[in-house]
């Protein structure tokens, strides 16, 4: 090939733009390896790329798409040979490093995973960096001891990429789920993925200003945060367990100390772009096999690199739905 096409965004008099261009193998960053890619997906830090005040991307241009699985066409690690399948997620993936919107890719090899058995490459892109972080949310209610068996658990936003899979997940493995959603239309595919009962985003938010309310919740998954986080904690029951991922309903948290010092409940902060590779390759293992959720294609749309820029408008204005895979 001697030139391909991507989705490069720009930056000039203080405008932001993105416009498909082709571009060379010459343009692309260094790397260990060069990536034919198969599919990227979008994520809400895309969308904040593609903007003015997304404070996301450090430099421009940049090619944005914070995922991407692919075939691997040269290497110059002895962790992986032209042919093996693999993904990456998040690091500096477009942010600082030109991202999957683009039908090759050039990453540090030690950004990329093996694709697991049990999962295609437009699988892995359906989960993404949405399905990670969801993952990573059950991971931890698990590991700090919260069984199916304690009580129901609460999981937010889930019109959206996180919230949906997590609701998922966690159906999947016998919790009792009380899904929160801003979009009756999503109730459906919910209920179809296991989701129990539903709470509207303005239910969620009528405790939000007590210390502590009513102990519901044995566990949270929030990707929402802001007044909704405020709003959960107080709601949890004796020792439960919240997992924090998201900002999309603000970034403050007005609370008291009181859920902390007088239920023993516990704030646990997730993050998909550092996480170890030791870990992140654990939690695709189960996102493959015990974590899959029953209904990834129900849940997604694909759309091509020529499509993203309205996908990425739908998001900005919280109207987008579950996930969209992108086939370059
Ligand atoms: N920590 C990490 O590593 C990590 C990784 C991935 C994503 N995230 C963050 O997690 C959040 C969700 O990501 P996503 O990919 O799932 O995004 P998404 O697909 O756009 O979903 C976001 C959902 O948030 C809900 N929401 C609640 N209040 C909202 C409001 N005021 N405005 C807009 N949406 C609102 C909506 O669901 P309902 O209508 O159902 O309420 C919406 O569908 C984002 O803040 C993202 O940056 C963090």
């Amino acid at each position: 090939m001697s030139t391909f096409k991507a989705l490069v965004v720009n930056k000039s008099d203080n405008e932001v733009e993105a416009e498909i261009k082709e571009i060379g193998l010459s343009d692309l960053p260094e790397g260990d390896l060069l990536i034919k890619v198969a599919y990227s997906s979008v994520n809400f830090k895309d969308a904040l790329a593609c903007i003015k005040d997304g404070n996301i991307v450090q430099n421009y241009p940049i090619i944005p798409g914070i995922d991407l699985a692919g075939t691997v066409v040269t290497s110059e690690s002895g962790q992986f040979q032209p042919g093996d399948k693999i993904i990456v997620t998040g690091f500096g993936l477009g942010v600082s490093h030109f991202g999957g919107f683009s039908k090759y890719a050039r990453v540090p090899a030690e950004w990329a995973l093996k694709l697991p058995d049990g999962l295609t490459m437009r699988e892995a892109m359906i989960l993404g960096t949405a399905g990670l972080t969801a993952a990573l949310s059950l991971f931890e209610l698990q590991q700090n001891g919260i069984q199916p068996e304690d009580g129901p658990i609460l999981v937010t936003g889930t019109s959206g990429g996180v919230g949906s899979i997590a609701a998922g997940i966690a159906a999947k493995l016998g919790y009792r789920v009380t899904a929160s959603t801003g979009k009756p239309d999503m109730h459906e595919i919910l209920l179809e993925a296991g989701v129990q009962q539903f709470l509207s985003r303005e239910e969620l938010l009528t405790d939000a200003k007590r210390a502590l309310s009513k102990q519901q919740w044995a566990g949270a998954i929030d990707c929402v945060g802001g007044r909704t986080l405020s709003s959960i904690l107080p709601s949890m029951r004796y020792g439960g367990v919240v997992a924090a991922s998201g900002l999309t309903g603000g970034t403050e948290l007005a609370m008291t100390v009181y859920p902390f010092i007088i239920r023993g409940v516990r704030l646990i902060g997730i993050d998909s772009v550092m996480v170890s590779k030791e870990k992140r390759a654990k939690i695709w293992e189960l996102l493959a096999s015990v974590y899959k959720p029953p209904m990834l294609e129900r849940l997604s749309e694909e759309i091509s690199l020529e499509q993203i820029s309205e996908r990425v408008g739908l998001m900005l204005k919280g109207r987008s739905r579950g996930r969209t895979v992108v086939k370059l």
